[in-house]
Order: structure tokens, then C-alpha cells, then sequence
């Protein structure tokens, strides 16, 4: 691809989602915010009596085609996130094409049943459309910071006073493996076009765009009792450290917790990376939770159970933090779980994972009843929830 090309696509891309509407141009109307629509007995319920909030990562396509669906994520959730509604490659799949439709059938739901949202993320190396990766590769630092900026504008922009919170970026360090640089990075098309500073530049942009919203880091593979995973939590610190340094403006820290059935899990270590994560002044999200259960027997029932219990260690670690505000699980049920077309995931016995709250038909398994124990023999929140002005 020549040059002049390169430069044409990549200002066919930025303007292809409005991408060049000023800001402060006004947002679409999104309705008011309605009653709040969970009961009280249900994880949700369970969690605002302690000032904590519970939600779940959902897919739009459900919630237009299910009225079952809609039903339930009325009754437990008083958070919700598109899964993948708001990432570039669905908004952005082509230059010229933006759709929001997704995004906004979730922003318009949540904001119905009174729930508060997460907006799920602004840099991360997948979900790329596939015309991005080589135009940033090709891309002057400028015209790559123009682009961020355009895309964060146009995303945060159109969804200004409806987020909560967020992930601003996403897994930005290295992952498993050799770690080829001292900054612990990953490498990705955003570092390769823009350096280091694409993460300190990206919250400075969403800050800008969204003033009001709470702006997140949100990681992978920090749970575990790993050696490599010790080396990236003390990384993250490191990196926050130097952020607050730099006056970033980030209020949130996210834990996707992944977690999987037979990986250690050593609550002294994580109880303490909590804590200093709380020292940062930061609020802290469970962003992704669920339990792959691939170590764990085929029986059902003995299944459900092993899950439940890991799943009320965990959370009896993280909601012990005053710092934690919200705990999110990846999917509601499930017959929605990405776990199973996921090759590390996926079963060897062939069955189908149970790491979420409902059952395939959306009934609740034992997990959803660890979930509520756990929230309500956990410490009140309200207080810290307060001081984080975490607002909905
Ligand atoms: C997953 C979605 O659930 C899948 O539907 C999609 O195919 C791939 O991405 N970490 C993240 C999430 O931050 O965005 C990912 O979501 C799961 C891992």
C-alpha cells in the first residue's frame, strides 16, 4: 500500500464514524433513566445492600431476541456492558460504515432499568477491524494520534453522561511468556505507532471526551498464584505509580477475573494487591468474572459445586477490599459463556462449560447462590463508594 493511500484510508476511517464531529456536539438522546428494575433477592439486590453493585457482559443480539433474556437482566443486573458492542471492530468494521445500533440497544436497556453501564474498551489489540492494524502500521505518530483521538471523541463522545465507567484500555501488559520489554508492555499496533505514551495519551483523550465518567485500566491474569502473574501485578503497580505521577486521570482499576478451576489462587497475594491497588485512591471493578471448569468432573452437580466454591473464595478476598465497587460477570448464563469457542478453554470431555451465574435455560445454579452469600456477608461498601464518587 502506497503512502498517499494509507494517509487517504486513514482519514476515510476517522471521518467514516462522524469521526470528525466536534466535541461538545450534542449526544444522541438516550431516555431518561427508569426505576431501577432488579429484585431484591437476586445477586444485584444482594450487592446495593452493601453498597457494591453487581452486572453482567451481554450480547445485543439477545436482548433485542429474547424477551426471557430481557427478563432476566432486568431481575439481577444493576450494571451492564455490551461484549462486544463497543469495540472498534463492530463499530468500525469498515471505513465509511460505523454502526452503533449494538451499543446503543444496550445503552438505551440499561439506562430503561436503571442500571449503570460500562463502556468495554477503548484500546485494545483485538477486535481491530482488520483495516486498522496496517493503516497504524503505516501511520506517522501524528496522524496515529489523530486517529485515536477522532475514535475515542466519536465512541465516548456519542455515549457522554451515559458511563459510568470506562475501560479505556484493555491487557496492555504482556501476557504469558517472554516479556521482551523492561516496561513489561505488550506489543501491540497502538505501541508500535504511537510508543508507551499511547496509554497515558488515551485516558488524557477519554478525559477530555467524558469528563464525568469514571475512566478504567482494565487487565488480564492478575488472579492466580503464578509466578508470572505475581510479575505482572507488580508491573501494574509500578505502571500506576508513574501514572499518578503524571497526573492520569484514572479512577478505576479493572480485574477481569478470568479465573479457571485448577490455577492456584493465593488469597494472602491477592488480598494484598487489592489493597494496594486501594492505596492508589482508585475504585476497583471485577470486570469479566467466570470459572472455567475444565479441571473440574463432568457430573453436573459436582461441577456447579467446585465452581461455587472457588467462586465464594475468591469473592470473599475481593469484596473484603473496600475499594471494590462492582463485580461483573462475562455473560449471564451459560448457554452464553465465550469459554467454549475458546481453544484453551474448551472442554476435553466435549460438554459445555457452567462458569456463570444461570444454566443454559436460565435457571440459577449454584453459583448465583454463592454470589449472594458472598455480597451479603461482605462489609459495607456504601462509605468508600461514596468517596470514590462512583455516582450511579
Ligand atoms: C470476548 C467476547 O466475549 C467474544 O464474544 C469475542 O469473540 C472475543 O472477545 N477479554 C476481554 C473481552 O477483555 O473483551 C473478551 O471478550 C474476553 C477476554
Amino acid at each position: 500500500m502506497s503512502m498517499s493511500l494509507n494517509r487517504r484510508s486513514l482519514l476515510a476511517g476517522a471521518a467514516a464514524a462522524g469521526l470528525a464531529r466536534p466535541a461538545g456536539a450534542a449526544a444522541p438522546d438516550f431516555g431518561p433513566v427508569g426505576k431501577p428494575s432488579w429484585s431484591a433477592d437476586g445477586p444485584q439486590g444482594a450487592a446495593a445492600a452493601k453498597g457494591l453493585a453487581f452486572g453482567a457482559a451481554v450480547p445485543s443480539n439477545l436482548l433485542n431476541h429474547s424477551a426471557e433474556f430481557r427478563r432476566i437482566l432486568a431481575r439481577e443486573c444493576g450494571v451492564l456492558l455490551g461484549n462486544n458492542e463497543m469495540k472498534m471492530a463492530v463499530v468500525l468494521p469498515e471505513p465509511g460504515r460505523p454502526d452503533f445500533a449494538p451499543a446503543d440497544a444496550i445503552v438505551r436497556f440499561g439506562r430503561a432499568h436503571g442500571q449503570s453501564l460500562r463502556g468495554h474498551a477503548l484500546v485494545w489489540h483485538e477486535a481491530l477491524p482488520n483495516w486498522v492494524a496496517p493503516l497504524l502500521d503505516h501511520a506517522s505518530q501524528g496522524q496515529a494520534e489523530d486517529f485515536l483521538r477522532r475514535w475515542i471523541g466519536t465512541v465516548a463522545g456519542r455515549y457522554r453522561g451515559t458511563i459510568a465507567s470506562w475501560d479505556v484500555v484493555n491487557e496492555v501488559l504482556a501476557g504469558y511468556g517472554p516479556v521482551h520489554r523492561a516496561d513489561g508492555l505488550r506489543e501491540t499496533p497502538w505501541l508500535a505507532a504511537l510508543g508507551p505514551d499511547y496509554i497515558d495519551l488515551a485516558f488524557r483523550l477519554a478525559h477530555e471526551t467524558d469528563p464525568r465518567a469514571a475512566l478504567a485500566w482494565n487487565e488480564d491474569s492478575l488472579e492466580h498464584a503464578f509466578d508470572w502473574v505475581e510479575a505482572r501485578r507488580v508491573r501494574a503497580l509500578k505502571r500506576l505509580e508513574g501514572m499518578r505521577a503524571r497526573g492520569v486521570p484514572i479512577r478505576r482499576f479493572g480485574i477481569q477475573a478470568h479465573l479457571v478451576g485448577d490455577h492456584p489462587f493465593d488469597p494472602k497475594a491477592f488480598r494484598r494487591f487489592l489493597a494496594e491497588l486501594g492505596q492508589f485512591g482508585l475504585g476497583i471493578e471485577i470486570t469479566e468474572l467466570d470459572i472455567d471448569d475444565k479441571a473440574f468432573p463432568a457430573d453436573p452437580a459436582a461441577r456447579d459445586r467446585a465452581v461455587a466454591d472457588f467462586l465464594r473464595r475468591f469473592l470473599d478476598v475481593v469484596l473484603d477490599e473496600p475499594a471494590v465497587l462492582n463485580v461483573v460477570t462475562w455473560g449471564l448464563f451459560d448457554g452464553d459463556t465465550w469459554l467454549n469457542d475458546h481453544p484453551d478453554h474448551r472442554r476435553r470431555d466435549g460438554l459445555r462449560q457452567r462458569p456463570l451465574p444461570l444454566d443454559e435455560m436460565m435457571r440459577p445454579k449454584p453459583f448465583r447462590e454463592a454470589l449472594v452469600a458472598a455480597f451479603r456477608h461482605a462489609p459495607d461498601h456504601a462509605a468508600t463508594r461514596a468517596r470514590l464518587r462512583q455516582g450511579a
